[in-house]
């Protein structure tokens, strides 16, 4: 696994790609920040050596290298979920990769039900936790250079960036909850009694994607900051037909909203 990191990282340094602050995975929501990257540098996941290649429709595979809030980031347009049939290691890969491109701190974006009663569809919550229900990414033999094998997660998502997120958005008058993620591998929305079995064990969103990243980025020590997106709810009286479309509709809502937090966290970096 390391060799294939390395040889991944050396790939695309020699493209240019040197010394990121910051990697962004840009989720549903997010996916407009990419424009707003300065002098991109654009490599396909198909270009990419032991890069896997995202199959859903509105996730497209591709490294965007360039200047965001002052700062040399690299994000990645498109990411890889269980549903779609990816193994732990591919999963893992890319963000091992950002690691190793020099990367301190992750930041992510979903797009999330909501289950938590007072949540609102449109509503951004920080994650301040989360709920793993799916297969763990770190299963199967660990490298103890990338790090450790049963990896600390007591504080997953970085108290400082949360805190920083939420003076952001209060400055610029942007309503945030902050809740626990719970990260269940779909592809199916849940039935009313999941939704109801998740509220009760602790969750207030839930998606399909997210925690595999956390997880993976734990792993290797580095920071993290993650947003859901509210798109649709998961509570008793108000769960309506859910679909691939409603969500990214709703989610394109926030788009600017996200874009405004992660653009000052980024620049507090
Ligand atoms: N459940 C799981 N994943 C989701 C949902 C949901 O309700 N909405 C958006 N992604």
């Amino acid at each position: 696994m390391l060799e294939k990191v390395i040889k991944t990282t050396q790939f695309l340094k020699s493209n240019g790609i040197i010394d990121p602050v910051a990697g962004i995975v840009l989720g549903t929501g997010l996916g407009g920040l990419a424009a707003k990257i300065e002098n991109p540098l654009i490599i396909d996941y198909r270009d990419i050596p032991n890069f896997p290649v995202s199959t859903v429709e509105g996730h497209e595979g591709r490294l965007i290298y360039g200047d965001f809030g002052g700062r040399k980031i690299v994000a990645m347009k498109g990411r890889f979920h269980y549903y779609e049939g990816y193994s732990p290691e591919q999963i893992a890969l890319p963000v091992r990769v950002l690691k190793y491109l020099g990367i301190k701190s992750l930041f992510l974006s979903n797009a999330a039900g909501g289950v938590n009663p007072s949540f609102e569809i449109g509503d951004i919550m920080i994650i301040t936790d989360h709920i793993n229900l799916m297969p763990n990414p770190l299963a199967g033999s660990n490298d103890e250079r990338i790090g450790p094998r049963f990896p600390d997660m007591s504080a997953s998502y970085d108290i400082n960036l949360i805190n920083k997120a939420i003076e952001i958005a209060g400055q610029n008058g942007i309503r945030v909850r902050k809740g626990v993620y719970l990260g269940t591998t779909g592809p199916t929305f849940e039935t009313p009694a999941e939704y109801r079995y998740f509220r009760v064990i602790g969750a207030d969103s839930v998606g399909m994607s997210t925690v595999p990243e956390v997880i993976v980025a734990r792993h290797m020590g580095l920071s993290c900051f993650a947003v859901s997106i509210i798109t649709d709810l998961g509570v008793e009286g108000k769960i309506e037909y859910t679909t691939h479309r409603s969500v990214q509709a709703e989610a394109a809502k926030a788009e600017a909203r996200m874009t405004v937090i992660m653009t000052g966290l980024i620049s507090s970096l």
